[in-house]
């Protein structure tokens, strides 16, 4: 009810809509609809009530909340259940005790705010509140865990989709998963397996977008590196779109994944790559490798050209451009 309250209201982009009208479409007394509007007030909407002309929108909750989640992921089956938190460490710790007690496949943690948020390589993660798209996902793929890559280069191209839906950015994958635009970095991806026996038990795939940050949120260090949707396209971006254009685009990548494997992944991924073919210089836990990246194999590794020759396959590392500075 709230949910259509919401609806009708916003189509009206900005003009009032009558009391009686919203009582006719919800099949419910004006006074009923007054109170859902009260409801709607104490969630953080703003809406302005006329006696004579009814009700319009002026402005929404910046926080997330479950009615817009639930509403904005309507068209896909994907997610079972969302833990919406407040502020948290890490979604990736509450998402792995969820996954540990048997949470099923597309269990999302949701977090404003995360304070100790994690990226690869032991990194941190700035993750102010209500900025940005803080979140984990349990999978449980049922793959050998050496095809873990493989997953997180699908992640990468879901979330390159979903972003290029949302606006038409000039968007690309640095490998394995950061989304780049104009060399900057604007989400990253991290994903943390469990295993037994070779098999992977699950996975939790954090992801981090930056969507609503400001200049002001970075710290000096990460201006030059980091970008914001915000920032790129000059307004803010809502933040639940953002999420439900990354499950839909999950769901499908991963539906013809289990279908197709890893192939048709790779091919996508190698389309919207921005850091193949150039040298490239990757420090592995065993070492520097340097060479030109050509391409990923069927492990989902990335393979490196060697001077003499050779073709070197990378799995883990942190990559770095000595001649482009990226
Ligand atoms: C990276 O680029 O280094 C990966 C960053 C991953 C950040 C996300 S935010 C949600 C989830 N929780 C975390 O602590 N990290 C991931």
């Amino acid at each position: 009810m709230d949910n259509r309250i919401i609806e009708l209201l916003e189509q009206q982009e900005g003009r009032y809509l009558s009391g009686e009208v919203l009582s006719q479409d919800l099949n419910i007394s004006r006074t009923a609809v007054w109170k859902h509007i009260k409801k709607l007030e104490a969630m953080g909407y703003q809406i302005e009530a006329s006696r004579r002309l009814g009700y319009r929108l002026l402005g929404k909750p910046s926080k997330l909340t479950m009615p817009e989640l639930l509403d904005k992921l309507r068209g896909t089956s994907f997610v079972p259940s969302i833990k919406l938190l407040d502020s948290v460490d890490s979604t990736q710790n509450v998402a792995q005790r969820l996954a540990e007690e048997g949470a099923p496949e597309g269990t999302l943690v949701i977090a404003e705010q995360q304070t100790s948020g994690r990226g690869r390589m032991g990194r941190n993660w700035v993750s102010p509140s209500g900025k940005g798209v803080w979140m984990s996902m349990v999978l449980r793929p049922g793959i050998p865990l050496q095809f873990a890559p493989q997953l997180t280069l699908l992640a990468a191209v879901a979330l390159c989709r979903a972003l290029k839906s949302i606006a038409p950015l000039d968007i690309g994958i640095k490998w394995p998963n950061d989304l780049l635009i104009g060399g900057k970095k604007i989400s990253g991806i991290l994903l943390e397996s469990t295993a037994e026996d070779e098999r992977l038990r699950y996975v939790v795939a954090g992801i981090g977008i930056s969507v609503n940050l400001e200049e002001a949120d970075y710290p000096q260090e990460l201006l030059e590196i980091a970008t914001s949707l915000r920032i790129v396209l000059g307004r803010p971006v809502e933040r639940s779109e953002v999420i439900a254009a990354f499950i839909v685009q999950f769901e499908q990548l991963y539906t013809v994944y289990h279908k197709e494997g890893f192939t048709p992944i790779r091919t996508l991924w190698e389309a919207l790559a921005i850091t193949l073919h150039k040298p490239a210089r990757l420090t592995t836990p065993s070492g520097v490798v340097e060479g030109m990246p050509i391409g990923l194999d069927d492990r989902g590794a990335l393979l490196v050209q060697c001077s003499d020759g050779s073709v070197v396959p990378v799995f883990s590392a942190d990559i770095s451009f000595p001649s482009a500075n990226r």
